[in-house]
């Protein structure tokens, strides 16, 4: 997938044009995980929108995308962020030390092919610090069928069986605020890296 591509062509259905109501909703039921000062990592950003969220939350947040495209626009859009755009494929990490507190997840584990997802979870458990969080709204229900996509679908089971030979579940929740169109199609998890991983 040429994901640059699609954002020069405009070809971009995932991108609502605003933050996750999920991520709002979560920053209110459960604000102990979005603590301010935190350094948090948005894995496939795109245009930035929960970058922005975050960052007004308090916590001292980047977004990471693989398409510079996408991160000209989120610059250009949100430009009071400042320097918080990072140009790298998420597999590929320049950062390697366990820096982070938290990494948000939206719509980036979908976006991946199946069999990287377990790659994806290298990355994480190599940048977050012990004790550190993987919050994520997964999309569950995407309506395709199995190995179709981008959209990936996957399903409750599939992410607990992928997440805790690695992380503990620290909260689990139905979102009641979803995008129009992604009502009871996404589950909302919160793991964490234990504190001697
Ligand atoms: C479906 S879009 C979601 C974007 C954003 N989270 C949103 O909800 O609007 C998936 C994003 O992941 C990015 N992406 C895909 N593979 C990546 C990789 N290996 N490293 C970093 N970003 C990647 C794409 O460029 C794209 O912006």
């Amino acid at each position: 997938m040429d994901w640059d591509q699609r954002y020069k062509d405009g070809d971009k259905p995932w991108d609502k044009g605003s933050a996750t109501p999920v991520l709002a909703e979560l920053l209110t039921q459960a604000p102990e995980y979005f603590k301010p000062g935190i350094k948090t990592l948005v894995p496939g950003c795109g245009l930035g929108h929960d970058v922005s969220l975050l960052k007004n939350a308090g916590l001292d947040t980047y977004g990471l995308d693989i398409s510079e495209t996408a991160l000209e626009t989120a610059r250009q859009t949100y430009p009071e962020l400042g320097d918080v755009w990072i140009a790298d494929d998420l597999f590929e990490l320049k950062e390697k030390s366990p820096s982070y507190d938290l990494i948000w997840e939206h719509t980036c584990y979908c976006a991946i092919l199946p069999e990287q997802r377990k790659d994806y979870i290298a990355s994480a458990l190599r940048i977050l610090k012990p004790g550190g969080y993987f919050a994520g709204v997964f999309f569950i229900n995407t309506g395709k069928a199995p190995n179709e996509g981008p959209p990936f679908s996957t399903t409750k089971q599939e992410i607990i069986e992928t997440f805790s030979p690695h992380f503990d579940l620290a909260r689990e929740s139905k979102p009641s605020q979803s995008y129009p169109g992604r009502e009871n199609r996404e589950w909302v998890s919160i793991w964490r890296k234990p504190l001697n991983a």
